[in-house]
């Protein structure tokens, strides 16, 4: 099974021990579901600014949000932002170091046009782009498309004809028709071919049981998402999800999660900012309303078990906990590499400021502590 290579011009495949990057800057306000004031507005110069907090840390990936409707309640969380191939074509030309991705839903883009367009951020970036796939769990924005939301299995099916068509457009000379179930090619052509070779890499988040095979089998780079935050359970995972790939595909993954960050001078002045934005503020109608269509099953959970996920989705699009101190946050990384990720994509409530923060006060112990 090919993969990307792990090439010198894309900093995912440098041999630091814990990679990082930011999630979400593409879109209003961030992953933090709350009507605080500070979070995140969306315009080109406060994305850009959190890429240049990014690169000074060198951040090794900037991931965007594929999002084509916000989610209502108060604040219409996520509404406005900017469409995730346009926004990685700008940010590649305002940055030197960090990957640069695009998140693509399958259903809303001719694998044509996402070849092409990858391909050419490949070059605008000089090699730094990366590809991240996902298949659409949100009913109301992929029916603005007109297009009907298929079966949650059939979307990974769809997907593997998306990446082949793609990854033979990226890797073949000659022209090439494909006849699949979802896809018909007529001499297909693409030039000129990514900096990558032979492709950069690709990322997917799947977490049932198909997405999982289909990352395993022909991703590079895959997300987990934790349940629990006990350190055996979350090293568990970690493994299963590499032992899947080296056992049923041969194949060596890149592990990744993601994080909210949440910092004060002491444990108690996080906590409290914690409360402050997540309990106090938190937009509860628009959690809601992304909780019930991302779960099917969410209104049948245990109240209290539904009100602590809710909380972790306003606090962080549902991330891992890092609450504390400039200290608690440098251990919170250390524990994240223990349990075997290669990296984790961190974001902040009040985007901008708290990135600085940590920055300032956190990143020294990081980089103390070995981690980069
Ligand atoms: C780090 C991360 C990033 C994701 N980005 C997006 C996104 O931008 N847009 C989207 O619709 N879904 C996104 N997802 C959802 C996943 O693509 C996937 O649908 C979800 O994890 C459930 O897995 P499943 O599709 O295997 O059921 C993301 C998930 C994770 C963990």
């Amino acid at each position: 099974m090919i993969q990307a290579a792990a090439g010198r011009t894309n900093p995912v495949f440098n041999d630091r021990k814990l990679k990082l990057g930011t999630f979400g800057t593409n879109l209003d306000r961030g992953c933090a579901i709350s009507s605080i004031d500070g979070v995140l507005e969306i315009n080109w110069p406060n994305t850009v600014t959190l890429a240049k907090i990014s690169e000074e840390m060198d951040f090794e990936a900037l991931v965007p949000i594929g999002r084509w409707h916000g989610f209502g309640g108060k604040t219409n969380f996520n509404g406005p932002g900017f469409e995730c191939f346009a926004w990685a074509a700008g940010m590649s030309a305002s940055t030197r170091y960090s990957g640069i991705f695009a998140t693509s839903h399958v259903p809303t883009i001719h694998p044509v046009m996402a070849a092409k367009q990858a391909a050419a951020i490949d070059h605008i970036s000089n090699g730094r782009f990366a590809l991240n796939i996902v298949t659409g769990w949100n009913r109301p924005e992929i029916e603005m498309f007109g297009t009907p939301m298929m079966e949650h299995d059939d979307r990974y099916e769809c997907a593997v004809e998306w990446l082949q068509v793609i990854k033979q457009l990226w890797t073949r000379d000659d022209m090439f028709d494909f006849e699949g179930r979802f896809f018909h090619i007529k001499k297909g052509y693409l030039e000129p071919k990514p900096i990558q070779q032979p492709f950069p890499p690709v990322m997917n988040a799947g977490g049932s049981e198909k997405g999982q095979h289909f990352a395993a089998k022909y991703c590079d780079m895959v997300y987990v998402v934790f349940g629990s935050h006990d350190f055996d359970e979350c090293k568990a995972k970690v493994d299963a999800y590499r032992n899947l790939a080296r056992q049923e595909y041969g194949r060596e993954l890149q592990v990744w999660s993601y994080a909210y960050v949440v910092q004060g001078d002491t444990e108690k002045e996080a906590q409290d900012y914690f409360d402050y934005y997540v309990n106090q503020n938190g937009d509860w109608e628009a959690v809601t309303n992304l909780v019930e269509t991302m779960i099917a099953n969410a209104k049948t959970l245990p109240p209290p078990v539904l009100a602590e996920m809710k909380k972790h989705f306003i606090a962080g699009w549902g991330g891992y906990p890092i609450v504390g101190t400039p200290e608690q946050i440098a251990e919170s990384l250390v524990t994240l590499s223990k349990i075997g990720l290669n990296g984790t994509l961190l974001n902040f409530p009040r985007y901008i400021d708290d990135m600085r923060r940590f920055q300032r006060d956190a990143y020294p112990l990081v980089k103390q502590a070995g981690l980069r």
